[in-house]
């Protein structure tokens, strides 16, 4: 079949790498891709959040199945369209994609599904914010209501940040985004993340990760969208993803289902879990990056069979073949991310590193420019490594990483501390 994934970070490497070793997969074209893509696929140039110009392309070139990778394409609608004109399609609906779009959606679906979460507020207004921030105290936490990039987020340790972010949310810092907020009670716990595909009605667990968001080694430095993940976490039990199941992700998706707004693609639910029990900070309707990498470490090719059976409403016949292995995946980031990065410095050593189904460099940021490598994104490589144990796969990623020569980047050294 004729394939077309959207989206050009290390996620869309890694589901290319992926779907292209299945059989299945006669042709593969990824838009906008990238220059670790292109070398695996065909990458093609138009606007990815454009439902129209998704179209056409797609019954141009003759596309059987399309994989939506980010969650801009999801929001805009891109999946419905790409339903409407009968093109298979792995991505929820806009409706159903508010699960990303809108904090404030996800808390009504908790409380109508009953899904442990932290006990929350919602405001229009800075002055009823401030009361209710003032009533409850600190610590505390304040997000924008709408996409905001991963920035919408304030975890305020005390009482003036909290207010503070209210001045600045409904001042404009984000925009639409902020022009709602949800005020949360301050979960303690340890954060893990967890993936299941979900075609409206069946749901298929397809593995667990943790990531690392802060910049800079022991947890320091500024948030970023991800630094280094592994796969499993430890800290995802059967006992906690059990519950997880039956309290959170399957009442979810039934409420979705009885709101005539069913769920169809990954859903990715960020939990704080403590004494055994999780509870849902946030849902994305994408595949995690980097949290995807080591998921299709691990997955592999079956992957492009699982995204069908999920599209076509069959992910009661699918199953996971389980291999009892780890991921990891180590983020090499340009010199100044998250916040202003140089742009163009060249990478080397990449020809000499071995790549096979143990380790693989996913590509994020990069460009083809004369010939060599180029650095053009703020998180630019994703050193990604297997093993039978973390540690296996950790000694292995970064040996990988020592091997390439990149004076315009830096990367965290203690990716799965928390694990080992
Ligand atoms: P989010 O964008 O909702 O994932 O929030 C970003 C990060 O903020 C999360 O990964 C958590 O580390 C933290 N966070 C969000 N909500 C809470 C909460 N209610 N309690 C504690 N930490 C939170
Ligand atoms: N790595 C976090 C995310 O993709 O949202």
């Amino acid at each position: 079949m004729n394939i077309l994934i959207l989206g050009s970070g290390g996620r869309e490497h890694a589901l290319a790498w992926a779907v292209m070793q299945n059989p299945k997969c006669d042709r593969l074209i990824v838009a906008p891709g990238n220059a670790g893509i292109a070398e695996i696929a065909e990458c093609a140039s138009f606007d990815i959040n454009d439902r129209g110009q998704v179209v056409t392309f797609a019954e141009e070139n003759a596309i059987d199945f399309v994989i939506i990778g980010p969650e801009a394409p999801l929001t805009s609608g891109v999946a419905d369209r790409l339903r409407e004109s009968a093109i298979l399609t792995f991505g929820p609906s806009a409706a159903a994609a508010m699960l990303e779009g809108s904090k404030a959606f996800t808390k009504e679906i908790c409380d109508a599904a009953n899904a442990p979460t932290a006990a929350y507020g919602h405001f229009t207004q800075a002055g009823p914010a401030k009361e209710y921030i003032r009533q409850q105290g600190a610590p505390i936490v304040v997000k924008a209501d709408g996409l905001a990039a991963g920035k919408g987020v304030i975890v305020a340790m005390d009482e003036e940040t909290a207010l503070a972010a209210i001045d600045d949310m409904f001042g404009g810092a984000f925009g639409d985004a902020g022009a709602q907020v949800v005020i949360e009670e301050f979960m303690e716990g340890e954060e893990a993340s967890f993936f299941v595909l979900c075609d409206g009605q069946n749901i298929l667990p397809i593995g667990t990760a943790q990531d690392h968001k802060r910049a800079f080694d022991g947890d320091t430095g500024p948030n970023t969208g991800g630094m280094g993940a592994y796969s499993p976490a430890p800290v995802m039990s059967d006992a906690v993803v059990k519950i997880a199941l039956e309290q959170i992700i399957q009442p979810t998706v039934d409420e979705m289902a009885r709101r005539g707004t069913p769920y169809q693609g990954v859903l990715y639910a960020g939990f704080m879990i403590k004494d055994a029990q999780p509870r849902l900070v946030e849902y994305n309707v994408r595949f995690g990056d980097p949290e995807c990498q080591v998921l299709m470490m691990r997955l592999g090719a079956q992957v492009l069979d699982l995204m069908l059976a999920c599209a076509r409403g069959q992910l009661d016949q699918a199953t996971v073949n389980w291999g009892d292995d780890h991921a990891i995946t180590i983020v090499m980031a340009a010199n100044g991310y998250p916040g202003a990065y140089e742009k163009g410095s060249v990478i080397n050593g990449l020809d000499g590193i071995p790549e096979d189904s143990w380790s693989k460099v996913f590509h994020a940021g990069t460009a083809l420019i004369d010939g060599k490598t180029c650095a053009t994104g703020g998180r630019v490589m994703n050193i990604t490594a297997r093993g039978e144990t973390l540690s296996q796969a950790r000694e292995r990623a970064y040996k990988m990483v020592e091997a390439i020569d990149w004076p315009g980047g830096f990367n965290r050294t203690d990716i799965g501390w928390r694990a080992l």
